[in-house]
């Protein structure tokens, strides 16, 4: 063993040395305050039906989703995210059914703010849920994503979100300009006070697979790299998220989290605005089923994942483990 000529003077494990000086020490701090409990909704009255590749979450009618909203809203989660399943019969190329003022996230809106008017609801605006190609804007006869075609659909969404009581709509499309032409639809409408979450650096990733699944959305033809950004990309996101600023966002979004770690990082230590980051599907599936062969522990795992997208510069964090962190932090702090 080697010796050492000179005293150890500085010896960083002393920070490490009990529970209670790391907790002291400790530079970021999960909160249930952070989470944003994504949500799958459908139509029709007491069904809930699993979502294969992602267990443990299900889709379900607006009815069960309210009784659900009572545990969530006990354990203390600020916001819900509902995303609609919509039955392939009432899909067109136009997405019609996406601004209908009685349609299924309308109706869930007006019903999750009449019983709990306190819990934020942060409603998804882009065409691929109800567009029959599948895609989040609108699909010319030669199969290009049609850009201001879509932006204009994409206004009355969120105006019809915003009259339903929704209090922040995320455009998660990324089409240009449409953060500015929904803002000025919203104050047009008298929606001064509704907020625009930007869906900013929203990358084509692999990793939305289970969420496609969930609600039978995926592209009939082709995919989204026209619109979602290129994986390799880290100015392209500063250019995103610069202009959704400009054009008046709120808050901006980097998605998916945990691989691209280093852009929520840049984006954070950037730009004065709050940033969130979504765990998105796929990295819920990673973990459910590690955990589920025995191979990663669940509980540490998913704490450590969110920690590290807090600590990378999120101030929010969309996941479905909300409800399941969220008592993960209870326990933790009974001990
Ligand atoms: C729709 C949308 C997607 C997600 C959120 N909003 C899918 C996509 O862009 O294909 C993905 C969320 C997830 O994977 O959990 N525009």
């Amino acid at each position: 063993m080697q010796e050492f000529s000179l005293p150890l003077t500085r010896r960083p494990r002393r920070n490490r040395k009990s529970k209670a000086v790391r907790e002291m020490l400790s530079e970021t701090k999960l909160s249930v305050s952070d989470f944003v409990y994504p949500v799958f909704i459908m139509d029709g009255n007491n069904k809930e039906e699993a979502i294969p590749s992602m267990p443990g979450i299900t889709r379900k009618t607006i009815d069960i989703l309210l009784s659900e909203l009572e545990e969530v809203v006990k354990l203390g989660i600020l916001a819900i995210a509902p995303f609609p399943a919509i039955a392939e019969e009432l899909k067109d190329s136009k997405a019609t059914l996406s601004y209908a003022e009685d349609g299924l996230v309308q109706r869930a809106i007006r019903q999750i703010k009449e019983k709990f008017p306190q819990l934020l609801v942060m409603t998804d605006v882009a065409l691929d849920p109800f567009n029959a190609e599948g895609h989040d804007g609108i699909v010319s006869a030669t199969g290009e994503i049609l850009n201001d075609e879509t932006v204009e659909v994409l206004c009355k969404m969120a105006v019809s979100h915003g009259k339903a009581g929704a209090d922040f709509v995320c455009p998660s499309d990324m089409m240009d300009g449409r953060i500015g032409a929904i803002r000025e639809a919203l104050d047009g409408a008298g929606l001064e006070n509704t907020s625009i979450m930007a869906y900013s650096a929203k990358y084509a990733s692999a990793f939305y697979g289970p969420f496609r699944d969930a609600l039978g959305s995926a592209p009939k033809a082709g995919d989204k790299k026209t619109y979602q950004m290129d994986p390799a990309n880290v100015r392209e996101a500063m250019l995103e998220v610069s202009l959704d600023i400009e054009e008046g966002a709120d808050a901006v979004m980097v998605k998916p989290a945990l691989p691209y770690l280093d852009v929520l990082s840049k984006v954070a230590d950037t730009f004065d605005i709050p940033v969130s980051a979504y765990q998105v599907s796929g990295e819920y599936a990673m973990i459910v089923a590690a955990a589920q062969n025995g191979w990663l522990d669940r509980k540490a795992v998913v704490l450590e994942s969110l920690l590290s997208i807090k600590r990378a510069g999120a101030r929010f964090i969309w996941t479905y483990f909300a409800k399941e962190a969220a008592m993960y932090l209870l326990e933790n702090s009974k001990n």
